[in-house]
């Protein structure tokens, strides 16, 4: 029989007015795949913060492994074999694999003379464990997303984990990337026994590895069940509510009309060779490619961020010039970034600041006065347009969700309305429900004779999205595909070929 792991009965918690979670009862048997979905902004990570000690529950009582525990310290959680991995995986970027894996535990034992032969040795046993071979002496700054997080669990094995609770592990992921960490979770389960709880909006992967599903909608557990009890249409309903259907987006460019967008022979150096394509205004054209196949890069060296050397790029039959991030914009070219963490966002700043940084020249007047009511019409705007999930625009925006951060980025980006629209994975992170939402509203942008540009590698979004798919690899693009003439499995075959 399986036991509980760990036991919440009615935890509540509040920020300033939002009631984050509302009488959650959650029960984390040993030993099993347990997976959280719910919408953006519904609690799912306010809960794993309460379970790691990170945050403090208003009321609730937690059990761990039957013993009710008063209240949890994040070194309590790990003593008792709760490991969380978070996002940015809270590794150390300038010391190699082996140290932050072994290094923990050579210090915690108050031994000051540490010893790198036992470091080499416990990492490399360590990831054996998980059967990954990653350089032991590389830099972790240095190393893939992919190979962060196989890190960081090899890590809390260390220290003996019985439960790894992961918050969007996937969301980073390219496809193959997936795999391998679905491999090891299994691995792990199936040898050591171990629990693992984690959140993803990515359904099928939902649906593939798990074993417990626990849909949280308004800081409630709406349902929870066995696998075998949900499927796609069940979960989606009852994360938001109602069921959603949604359309591809059919669009046949005049082609003898000037395009947009025309690059030719672009080349970057060592990443991107003799790549050429025309994309015409109202188009949303995907970018697809497995991690290191020049997607993103071709995204950078548009927006000025990748100096190009070779090649011509034209915008509307002109030839321009864009060497830096200024030309990209003053050519109304858009970015929104793979990293809305890091790249995206002043999350100190307002919510409503961030929205409208881009076009406060715009909006101040000829005095050089910003009209206060103009820009919080804008902000609202925006917000309503996004469903951006607030009380208060005037909050910062680290106090929103992680999907609901990705929206504020959007919006900073549609309120400048560029010609030209390049979004790297643009819905990373946001539930399905609004997935469809910001589909919606990105095709309305292209209806309205904006171009997009998607890079993504989640095919559902790009057959949703698009009406023309570039695949790219090694560099160069090595075909265009027509969204209404392929599939989904087709498409990810020729995704997964290298
Ligand atoms: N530190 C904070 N201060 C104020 N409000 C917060 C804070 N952390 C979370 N919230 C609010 O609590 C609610 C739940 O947020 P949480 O981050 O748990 O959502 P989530 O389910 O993880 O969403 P996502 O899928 O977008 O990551 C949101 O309304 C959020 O704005
Ligand atoms: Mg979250």
């Amino acid at each position: 029989m399986t036991e509980s792991l760990l036991r919440l009965t009615g935890i509540s918690k509040s920020f300033a007015g939002v009631r984050a979670l509302q009488g959650v009862d959650l029960i984390i048997e040993d030993g099993k795949i347990h997976c959280l979905v719910g919408e953006n902004g519904c609690g799912k990570s306010t809960l794993i913060k309460i379970i790691a000690g990170v945050y403090t529950r208003d009321s609730g009582v937690v059990e761990i492994k039957g013993k009710e525990v008063e209240q949890i310290h994040p070194i309590d959680a790990i003593r008792e074999g709760i490991q969380v991995i978070y996002q940015d995986f809270s590794l150390f970027p300038n010391l190699t694999v082996a140290e932050n894996i072994a290094l923990n535990e050579e210090l915690a034992e108050g031994r000051r003379l540490v010893n790198w032969r036992n470091v080499k040795q416990i990492a490399s046993e360590a990831l054996a464990q998980i059967d990954v071979k990653i350089p032991l002496d590389a830099l972790v700054e240095d190393v893939s997303v992919a190979n962060k997080q196989l890190i960081a669990i090899a890590k809390a094995l260390r220290r003996n984990a019985q439960l790894i609770i992961m918050d969007e592990p996937t969301s980073a992921l390219t496809e193959r990337e997936v795999r391998t960490l679905f491999k090891v979770i299994r691995g792990l389960q199936e040898r050591r026994g171990i629990a693992f709880l984690f959140v993803s909006h990515k359904l099928n992967e939902v649906l593939e590895i798990s074993e417990t599903i626990i849909v949280m909608r308004n800081g409630k557990i709406v349902s929870s069940g066995g696998r075998s009890e949900y499927d796609n249409t069940r979960l989606i309903f009852e994360m938001t509510g109602h069921t959603i259907s949604e359309n591809a987006y059919e669009f046949a460019p005049d082609m003898s009309q000037p395009s947009l967008l025309r690059v030719e022979g672009l080349s970057a150096r060592d990443v991107l060779f003799d790549i050429s394509f025309d994309m015409w205004a109202g188009e949303i054209v995907g970018v697809t490619g497995l991690l290191g196949s020049g997607r993103t890069e071709l995204a950078l060296a548009l927006y000025g961020m990748l100096p190009i050397t070779d090649g011509r790029i034209y915008m509307e039959n002109k030839p321009v010039r864009i060497a830096s991030v200024q030309d990209a914009i003053e050519q109304r070219v858009g970015y929104v970034p793979e990293d809305r963490l890091t790249e995206g966002l002043f999350l100190e700043q307002t919510i409503a600041r961030n929205t409208v940084v881009r076009i406060v020249d715009e909006l101040r007047g000829s005095l050089g006065l910003t009209d206060r009511r103009q820009v919080n019409a804008q902000v609202n705007e925006w917000v309503s347009a996004l469903r951006i999930k607030t009380s208060d625009p005037e909050l910062p925006v680290k106090t929103l969700s992680g999907g609901n951060q990705q929206r504020v980025v959007l919006a900073k980006w549609l309120a400048s309305k560029p010609r030209l629209m390049i979004l790297n994975g643009p819905t990373m992170g946001v539930d399905v429900g609004s997935k469809d939402e910001l589909h919606a509203m990105m095709k309305k942008l292209a209806s309205e004779g904006m171009g997009l540009l998607v890079i993504s590698d989640d095919i559902p979004e790009l057959l949703q999205t698009c009406n023309r798919i570039l695949l790219m690899r090694h560099g160069r693009i090595v075909e265009q595909i027509w969204a209404h003439e392929t599939n989904e499995n087709e498409l990810s075959a020729k995704l997964m070929e290298d």
